[in-house]
């Protein structure tokens, strides 16, 4: 069976160990498109771990406080972002997210969202994996999902289709849906964005990552209601956590939750 030589790992989708040359394998699934040899079973992969939630619903302060618990067990965590992750991808998220970007179709928003993404998994994600690293990532392909899928109301097909093109349908070994009420999450990060408003990013420019803040109420109760539908259709991987409580409280939770099912 011909695989893609797309990323350096050395099991396939099956769990069988890949040739010498790295670019066949031994099972007898059909041919993956692009990096699919890849299996969520295979001991020597790390931990894939995912954040997701609406705008304001506090997935970075989690995300931080996640890695800062792991690496104090002396795990190896790297901790990245969508869109974004990569200097291309940043590149993309600049354009996604500054409120001056006017008329973008949902449609090109979502290859966007993938172009970023596919980009990520190739760069940062797949190889951090195949060193036996935790990768925690705020937001992965359940953001598309809810927000191009729900919110822009392109659904569910064609953002499951683009991800099994271009990402190879990896999955996340757990992901952790921070969900709260759409009028708190949001208020929350509206607030948060006129604080950062004038700001400077790294690059001297003004920092602006206001687009997705200013739909509106009913835009992001289609957010949460996709979100919802996810959990509900795949709860082996999604855990929704509720995110009402103190950030410390809330950290507890999902502390609990990696411990169980990842067994760390
Ligand atoms: P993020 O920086 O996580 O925002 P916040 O910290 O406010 O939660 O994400 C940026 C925005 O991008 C957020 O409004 C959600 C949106 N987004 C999508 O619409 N689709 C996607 O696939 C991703 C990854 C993000």
């Amino acid at each position: 069976m011909q695989i893609e030589p797309y990323v350096n790992i050395s099991v396939c989708r099956a769990g069988s160990p890949l040739a010498d040359t790295r670019t066949h394998c031994h099972c007898s699934l059909p041919a993956p498109r692009l990096l699919a040899c890849y299996h969520p079973s295979v001991p020597a992969r790390g931990k894939f771990i995912t954040f997701e939630g609406l705008d304001g619903s506090g997935k970075s302060t989690q995300v931080e406080k996640l890695a800062r618990s792991l690496r104090a067990h002396g795990l190896s965590v790297t901790i990245t972002r969508e869109p974004g992750g990569t200097t291309t991808g940043e590149k993309i998220r600049e354009v996604l997210l500054h409120s001056a970007t006017a008329g973008l179709s949902p449609l090109t928003e979502m290859a966007l969202m993938f172009a970023s993404r596919a980009q990520h998994v190739h760069e940062v994600i797949l190889p951090a994996l195949a060193e036996g690293r935790i990768v925690l990532c705020d937001r992965f392909t359940d953001s598309t999902e809810a927000y191009q899928g729900g919110g822009r109301k392109l659904g569910t097909k064609p953002v499951l289709q683009m991800h099994e093109i271009l990402c190879g349908n990896l999955q996340p070994d757990l992901t952790i849906l921070l969900d709260n009420e759409v009028a708190f999450s949001v208020e929350r990060a509206r607030r948060r964005n006129r604080k950062h408003k004038g700001a400077r990013s790294e690059k001297g420019s003004e920092r602006d990552e206001n687009r997705f803040e200013q739909e509106n109420r009913a835009f992001f109760g289609r957010v949460r209601h996709a979100y919802l539908a996810i959990a509900a259709r795949e709860p082996h991987r999604v855990h929704v956590v509720n995110a009402r409580g103190t950030p410390s409280e809330t950290h507890a939770v999902i502390m609990e939750l990696v411990r169980k099912k990842l067994k760390v």
